[in-house]
């Protein structure tokens, strides 16, 4: 084993979990694979190994779907009153928040966002989901039906779980991630057996501990650590899975509907973006310009719903660009775990390069670099907040997602909110979008013709629980969180009484 990782931020506690051996979470008890594998785990913001986790691949994968398939049929989860389920689920809650600095110091490590942003918003963002769901155990209902058909009947629906679902995610939010998938699930009394993406294993396995903490039973949340391509995909194809969940790319979205094809098990998807963000010239420019800033730089542009392009009226278009520019100037770029940073590293060494690659082909294309388009230092993985002008709609950077906090700006100098919307829209992904106006019809009239899942009004990110989230276009197939999020997780049965 590597020597410790040190940091005098890293406490007792997120040490003494580091030290520990990770495993793999199957029926209750942690196991190493099958295979005796391991695979490094990495800081991003130093390259170096923090931890050896289990390398589950296929053969994990069934032993885990095995056991959630005896959870699912076994009494002491199917059996459970809803308000039972409710309140683990809400124990597990209670538990983040006691755990908060543990995970905010792992999250900031593994994950290399501010510590502070994982400590202050995730955890309590998680906790908060969690609780939501928790509410809906109890309100998971079905209706009554008037029936036509000649004679008496008596009919209604129930919602009843869907079985045992497959949950994989990534790594540009460790924790929501897994959140997102396994409350939902929990609420509606599915059985789980979740792949934590394999550059972020971490704080999910932390989550898998508080989980037995809070009682949930054994088999209910079981949890492969590995990679896409053997975990991942055994996953996606196995037969005994009723359910697939996903979010990641759109590549490895394809992939995991044709590997779903075998069973027809139910799909989820939540993938790529490459949302607008719309300015008009009456735009309050002290809200539009913090707030298109966020959009495209919070989490060093790794999500999904980023504003990576930025259409500003022409009027505008310069103040704009200053004032991000002026903003992205004062971001303080930095490791995780370093008090005061704003904006950690990018994940990977993989992802920097696709990132600065991104960047070369926009110049190369014609894209003028306004601000950044740098690495920061030869340790970790940061890149400069980046914003590219001159950016046209056939460029790969206006085209593709670069997850990365790259920011490609245009301008148009239009009134006709039709033209301005086919823009917009020019786009295979349809995640989000926002609209920066004061005009209250010019707003509710951009919101209708923007073909995305979330609209903004004077305002970009927001990750609440009740708001549904998911895409339109190549962004995905339904819709997670909210009341809608619970859909993803049952399966509607007709009762017909004749009387
Ligand atoms: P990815 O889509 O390959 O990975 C996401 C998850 O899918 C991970 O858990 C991974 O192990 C798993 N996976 C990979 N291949 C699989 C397969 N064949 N079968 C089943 N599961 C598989 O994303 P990656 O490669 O880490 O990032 C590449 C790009 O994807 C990013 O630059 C970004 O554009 C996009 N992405 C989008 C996300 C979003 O939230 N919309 C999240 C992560 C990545
Ligand atoms: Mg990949």
């Amino acid at each position: 084993m590597n020597a410790p990782y040190v940091h005098p931020k890293i406490g007792p506690r997120a040490a003494a979990f580091l030290a520990r051996e990770h495993k793999l979470l199957i029926d209750g008890k942690w196991v190493p694979a099958r295979s005796g594998k391991t695979f490094d785990t990495f800081d991003p913001g130093t390259g170096r190994v923090i931890a050896k986790v289990a390398e589950g691949d296929a053969v994990d994968v069934d032993f885990a779907v095995q056991a959630a398939r005896r959870a699912f049929e076994g009494r002491a989860w199917r059996m459970m009153t809803p308000n039972e389920r409710g309140k683990l689920i809400w124990r597990l809650a209670d538990l983040l928040e006691q755990n908060a600095e543990e995970l905010g110091v792992l999250e900031a490590l593994n994950n290399g966002k501010p510590f502070a942003t994982a400590r202050d918003r995730d955890v309590p963002g998680c906790a908060d989901l969690f609780r939501y769901m928790a509410g809906w155990a109890t309100k998971i209902t079905g209706e009554t039906l008037g029936i036509s058909t000649p004679g008496q009947f008596h009919a209604f629906t129930v919602r009843e779980p869907v079985g045992v679902v497959g949950q994989i995610i990534p790594w540009n939010g460790p924790l929501a991630m897994a959140t997102w998938k396994l409350a939902p699930a929990l609420a509606t009394g599915c059985t789980v057996v979740l792949k934590p993406a394999e550059q972020t294993p971490l704080t999910a396995l932390r989550m898998g501990e508080l989980i037995q903490e809070a009682g949930i039973p054994d088999g209910v949340v079981n949890i492969v650590t590995g990679f896409g391509a053997t975990a991942g995909a055994a996953i996606a194809a196995h037969p005994d899975i009723d359910k697939v969940g996903f979010t990641g790319s759109s590549e490895v979205g394809r992939i995991i509907v044709h590997a779903a094809a075998g069973n027809l098990k139910k799909v989820s998807l939540e993938l790529g973006g490459k949302s607008p963000v719309i300015v008009f010239p009456d735009a309050d420019m002290s809200v539009a310009i913090p707030g298109a800033t966020q959009a495209i730089f919070a989490n060093s542009g790794q999500v999904c719903t980023a504003g990576s392009r930025l259409f500003a009226h022409k009027k505008v278009f310069d103040r704009m660009i200053d004032g991000i520019a002026q903003q992205a100037s004062q971001i303080r770029v930095g490791h995780g775990l370093t008090d005061g940073s704003q904006m950690g590293p990018v994940i990977s060494q993989t992802q920097m390069e696709r990132v600065m690659g991104y960047v070369d082909q926009g110049r190369a294309a014609g894209a003028t670099v306004t601000a950044g388009g740098n690495r920061i230092g030869q340790e970790g993985y940061f890149v400069a907040p980046t914003i590219l002008t001159d950016t046209k709609p056939e460029m790969s950077v206006v085209k593709e997602e670069i997850f990365g906090p790259v920011l490609c700006a245009m301008s148009f100098d239009d009134d006709d909110l039709e033209r301005i919307a086919k823009q917009a829209n020019d786009s295979i992904y349809g995640l989000a979008g926002s609209i920066w106006t004061q005009n209250i019809s010019i707003a509710h009239k951009m919101a209708q013709r923007i073909r995305a899942g979330r609209i903004g009004i004077n305002t970009h990110g927001n990750v609440d629980a009740a708001l549904p989230t998911g895409g339109f276009k190549q962004s995905g197939w339904g819709r997670e969180k909210g009341h809608e999020g619970l859909h993803l997780y049952t399966e509607v049965k007709s009762v017909i009484v004749s009387l």
